[in-house]
Order: C-alpha cells, then sequence, then structure tokens
C-alpha cells in the first residue's frame, strides 16, 4: 500500500479499487482524520509514558459516552485485548464459559486468562448452545456466553437475541459480544449487534475496537461506571499496559465527530451494501440479506479463485480467504471477502459487479 486506505488507492504502483479490510467509511484515509492525529502528535507526542492523562483521552471518553449512551467506555491498547479485559473484568470463579466454536482468535486467546471451565458450541447454533447448558451447567455455576457479533471474514450474524433469550431462564446468564465489525455500523445509533436485535441490557456486553469503522485504534468497552471499576481493578491489562497513542484517541474522535454530524455517510454504507448484496445475488450468488458491510461468496462450484485473480488484473482488489484461513473460514473450500465501504461509488460497485459476471 502506497498511501492511506481509500476505495480507490495505490497499491503496488498502481491505481485500485480497494474492496478489502475493514476501514468501513474509509476514516483511516480521510484527510480530517489524518490531520488530527499529526496536530495530537504535536501537541502531545507519541505517548503519555504509561498514564493516560490527557485532553484527548478526556475528549474522546464523551465522544464515546455519547455515542454508545454509556457512563462510562473503557479504551485500551487494542481491540483484540478489549474481550479479555471485559472478561477478566465480570467473570467470577464457578462461572462457566461458552464459546462459540468459530469465535475469533481475541476471545480464544483472552478465553485461557480466565482459569474457569470451558466448553464450546456449534458455531451460531442456538440449539446446540441450549443442549450444552443442559449438559455442563453445573449447580451454583454462572453461564457466561461468548461470542463474535459480526464474524469478521465471513460477515454472518450471531444470533443474539437468542442467545440473550435462553440466558434469561437462568439467574445472572451474562452475554459477551465481541463486536469489532458491528460497533458504528449496526443498529440505528451505531451501536452494534446488541442493538440491533435489541438484546442491550446490564447483563449483556460489548468490547469493541476503534480500528474499523472509527477510523482510529484501541479497545473500547462501553458500560456504566461499576463496570469501568470492575475492569479497572481486576483486569490486568489496565495496570500493565500503556494506552494507545494521543494520534490513535484523537482519529477515533474526529472520526466520531464526523459520523455524528453526518449522518449521510452511514446512510451511504447502507445503500452501498444493499447495492453490493443485491447485485452479486442477482449473479445467482447465496448472499445474505444483512447490513453488514461484509460480503463474502462461498458457493461451492464456483471458482472463486480465479473471480478473485479475474478482478485483480482488472485493479479490481477483495480478498480471497484460503480454507480454514480465517477463524470464521470455511474449512473446505475458499471464500472471497468484498468489504463493503460507504465511500466506493456506485458506479464502483456496478463495475465490481459486471467484473464477477464476465468472470464467473
Ligand atoms: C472480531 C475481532 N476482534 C478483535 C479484532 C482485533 O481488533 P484490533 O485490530 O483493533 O486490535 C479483530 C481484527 O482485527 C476482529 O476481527
Amino acid at each position: 500500500m502506497d498511501g492511506p486506505i481509500g476505495p480507490r488507492m495505490r497499491i503496488d504502483g498502481r491505481e485500485v479499487d480497494y474492496f478489502c479490510g475493514t476501514s468501513y467509511y474509509a476514516m483511516h484515509g480521510r484527510p480530517e482524520v489524518i490531520e488530527a492525529a499529526c496536530e495530537a502528535t504535536r501537541r502531545f507526542g507519541m505517548g503519555p509514558g504509561t498514564l493516560a492523562a490527557m485532553e484527548v483521552y478526556q475528549e474522546l471518553q464523551e465522544a464515546l459516552c455519547a455515542w454508545f449512551g454509556a457512563e462510562y467506555v473503557t479504551y485500551l491498547i487494542s481491540g483484540y485485548a478489549s474481550p479479555m479485559a471485559l472478561m477478566q473484568g465480570i467473570c467470577e470463579p464457578g462461572d462457566l464459559i461458552l464459546m462459540d466454536a468459530a469465535t475469533h482468535y481475541s476471545i480464544r486467546d483472552a478465553v485461557p486468562s480466565l482459569d474457569l471451565r470451558v466448553v464450546t458450541f456449534a458455531h451460531r447454533d442456538t440449539s446446540a448452545l441450549e443442549d450444552v447448558l443442559k449438559a455442563e451447567l453445573r449447580s451454583g455455576e454462572r453461564p457466561v456466553v461468548v461470542t463474535d457479533g459480526v464474524f469478521p471474514s465471513g460477515g454472518a450474524l450471531a444470533p443474539l437475541a437468542d442467545y440473550r433469550a435462553i440466558l434469561d431462564r437462568y439467574e445472572d446468564g451474562r452475554l459477551v459480544v465481541d463486536d469489532s465489525h458491528g460497533v458504528g455500523v449496526l443498529g440505528t445509533h451505531g451501536r452494534g449487534l446488541l442493538e440491533h436485535f435489541a438484546a442491550e441490557g446490564p447483563r449483556s456486553h460489548v468490547a469493541g475496537t476503534l480500528s474499523k469503522a472509527f477510523g482510529g485504534l484501541g479497545g473500547i468497552i462501553p458500560g456504566d461506571e461499576a463496570l469501568r471499576d470492575r475492569i479497572k481493578e481486576r483486569a490486568r491489562i489496565m495496570r500493565g499496559a500503556s494506552p494507545p497513542p494521543p494520534a490513535a484517541a484523537a482519529a477515533g474522535l474526529t472520526a466520531l465527530r464526523l459520523l455524528t454530524a453526518d449522518h449521510s455517510i452511514r446512510r451511504r454504507l447502507g445503500a452501498n451494501v444493499a447495492q453490493m448484496r443485491s447485485g452479486l445475488r442477482a449473479l445467482g450468488f447465496d448472499v445474505a440479506e444483512t447490513p453488514v458491510p461484509i460480503v463474502t461468496l462461498t458457493d461451492a462450484g464456483r471458482d472463486l479463485a480465479a473471480i478473485a485473480e479475474g478482478l485483480a488484473v482488472r485493479d479490481i482488489l477483495v480478498k480471497l480467504v484460503a480454507p480454514g484461513g480465517y477463524s470464521d473460514a470455511p474449512a473446505d473450500r475458499p471464500s472471497l471477502r468484498i468489504a463493503v465501504f460507504s465511500e466506493h461509488t456506485p458506479e464502483q460497485i456496478d463495475r465490481l459487479i459486471a467484473t464477477v459476471a464476465e468472470l464467473a
């Protein structure tokens, strides 16, 4: 990559239409965001030397609280670490962790740090979750279901309303969602998949990131002040790691302000996703009807590698994922992941669809 992220960018000496990655509003490449990061670096330097006592973190805190309607949003060095900080904050001895079998590496790496009993259930399978709960939950144990919200490679949605309903049958059953790809995108206010499925509440928790929709970097955990205190006391990373640099905080803050001030950005993303999904469906691909900006083709009997290659030759970049090449990728066949940005033009999307039609 020879330049900032954008719908059209320079890669390997060529101008290409870019349909990869996770910057769904292309905020990481937006001039205002880049300028804010530069200005914060000039003003505050590269980092606070462990303690995050700089004005930029406070301003980000206020913007995040307004976005999520939260009392406090914990901000930490990476999105990858945010499910770990969240779970270390809320889990108690005697909790039983129930984990989706295709959950992201962030959760898989976090779970052993809890030193709790863990069982997995089949990917996005509500009845498998019910069966595992019946078979495994011992008296006195509290169930904690952990899953991605939007799965990163395939763009599938976890059935969070069903999980919530199942958990409500148990006292204090907790739902923990790594919604790195849902925050900023899904739900009326952009709070993510829990909002989209009306499954929010005091026992449903979200861990997210600024590194995707929000154009910055760093993990975020919205909640109330009690959750803030528990994470601060119990999550070791909050004592033992530096915060993201001021530049990352300022970038996220500026992206949040842009998204708050101009609702047409989110509307454009919705329209682009709908255009991409319906265009590919009209070609006979099996494409789900969701607002997720990750459109993934897995159709057996299609030569997806040849399609990805043919698109690349025509300067349209999509991501070919090898069988089992990501946490939620199908194990038995490749898939083709197409990331849709709010900043793609309808013409770029039409050109991609027309080229796929030619190659398929
Ligand atoms: C589901 C999920 N969680 C966490 C992360 C890590 O977030 P970050 O890159 O902000 O650390 C990613 C990917 O980057 C992801 O796809």
